[in-house]
């Protein structure tokens, strides 16, 4: 145990005390308002128009991105597929085989992404993907096959059509060099050219949030949006063709609709989120790998969620106000609060402190926590993930609004998603808040996005071949 000695920290801590300021109230600035909800709901809106318009594009913070992808799926596409999945915590290759009435048989391997090849040459990335996808496709029995691939790359693309995506920044804790501006798609195919081994032909590349839109839309006809709250945040949707100024592939005999991919993690990198930014928010930005991007994402997601929660309880040792003033050494380590954390300690019922003890002993502070720190600890995570919750309602309620139509399927993955016991019970009541109330909606959890998604681009691209 460790006590601060500093003395502006202490006379901060005595005010606090004097004050008699509840946790609670201290971190009011971690509450979003119902007018601040529909104030980020117009901003977004506001930024996507600029996105998709021809004259703005370049200054919005939301870009936009065209996908290429225009027909949904009808439930009628077959065939044997792989696909890769990079863009999270793990790299997974999948052999999907679509079948008749919508049934559908996966096998899927993960592999590592070591550090050094996250940070490392491009080169380096792309052949660790080719020898995962060879070391799959031996194991898996195809390896004599030329199988069509879907590529499903998380992180912002130019699109050039449905086989061509240019790299427009990493994300995420990537940042390989000489990939940026390039197409990935040409970079896995020399990586694969490099091997001389195996042959794929390459149909689609997409983002996560568009094989997750396409995965549900495969079961829910009336699906139109795909997000993501998992390592990072992101949504795509279904925009009207003559909205989309940018549009340059054919306009006669094709559908007058097709995937956006918002990539709305960048929202805010132009300043317009700066009244509901706190000093956490800043901190982590700053001590981020991209400082300055994606800063709506760094209020959301997954790979920053549990530092938020521990530079929030640092403050409030330094301060007083928790666990008498006293710290850990694990506690004051960057990155040692895991988002998994959040959900394990409010998964306890109210009133019960079963995970958030066993949190507090795993980071050396078992011994000074009373009850009522645990509460505040709990309070803490709830404010941190209420805000994410919030924030993504906001955004998912802009693009139903956006689009206009009376009945939407909403679909949605990621870990926090997945994993926070309260995720989609308070995204589902902060969107109905904000929403245009005649129109419906749900939200869906949709299952593996990143590899049926993946197989449906790639089968719809066959499909319409
Ligand atoms: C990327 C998006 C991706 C999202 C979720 C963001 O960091 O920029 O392309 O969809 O993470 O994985």
């Amino acid at each position: 145990m460790r006590e601060y000695t500093d003395a502006n920290n202490k006379a901060a801590a005595s005010k606090n005390r004097r004050a008699k300021l509840t946790v609670r109230e201290r971190l009011q600035d971690l509450v979003l308002s119902t007018d601040q909800a529909l104030e980020i709901k117009n901003k977004l809106n506001h930024e996507i128009e600029r996105g998709l318009g021809k004259d703005t594009h370049d200054t919005s913070s939301v870009k936009c991105f065209i996908t290429y992808v225009q027909d949904l799926p009808n439930s009628k596409e077959r065939g044997k597929f792989l696909a890769l999945d990079l863009g999270g915590t793990n790299f997974r290759v999948l052999l999907i085989t679509l079948a008749e009435g919508a049934h559908f048989h996966m096998d899927s391997k993960i592999y590592a992404v070591p550090k050094d090849i996250m940070t490392g040459p491009g080169t380096g990335l792309f052949d660790h993907i080719a020898d995962c996808l060879a070391d799959f496709m031996k194991e898996y029995d195809v390896y004599k096959e030329k199988l069509p691939l879907g590529f499903t790359f998380s992180f912002p693309c130019v699109q050039e059509g449905l086989t061509k995506a240019r790299l427009s920044t990493w994300t995420k804790g990537f940042n390989c060099e000489g990939v940026e501006n390039n197409d990935v798609v040409k970079l896995l195919k020399e990586a694969i050219a490099r091997r001389g081994d195996i042959a794929i032909t390459v149909c689609a590349v997409l983002n996560d949030t568009t094989g997750t839109l396409m995965s549900s839309a495969w079961v829910k006809p009336n699906c139109r949006v795909g997000v993501i709250v998992g390592t990072g945040s992101n949504a795509c949707y279904v925009e009207k063709l003559e909205n989309v100024q940018l549009w340059d592939g054919p306009t006669e005999g094709v559908p007058d609709q097709v995937i956006i991919n918002t990539e709305w993690g960048a929202f805010g990198d132009n300043d317009v989120l700066e009244n509901i930014r706190t000093e956490y928010d800043r901190t982590i930005d700053r001590e981020s790998i991209n400082p300055g991007k994606q800063l709506f994402e760094k209020m959301i997601s997954g790979m920053y969620m549990g530092e938020l929660v521990r530079l929030v309880l640092v403050k409030l040792i330094r301060e007083g106000l928790i666990f008498g003033g006293k710290s850990s050494d694990l506690i004051q380590e960057k990155g040692r609060f895991y988002t998994k954390y959040v959900s394990e300690i409010e998964s306890d019922k109210q009133g019960e402190y079963h995970s958030c003890l066993q949190v507090l002993e795993e980071l050396g502070l078992g011994g000074v926590a009373t009850e009522t720190d645990m509460a505040d600890v709990r309070t803490v995570c709830e404010l941190v993930s209420r805000r994410a919750a919030h924030l993504t309602s906001a955004g998912v309620a802009c693009l139903l609004d956006r689009m206009g139509e009376k009945d939407v399927t909403v679909a949605v993955d990621g870990s926090v998603y997945r994993f926070h016991p309260h995720f989609h019970h308070l995204m589902m009541d902060k969107i109905s808040e904000l929403i245009d109330p005649s129109i419906k909606f749900d939200l869906m959890l949709s299952e593996d996005g990143s590899g049926r998604g993946a197989a449906l681009v790639a089968a719809v691209a066959c499909r319409d071949r």
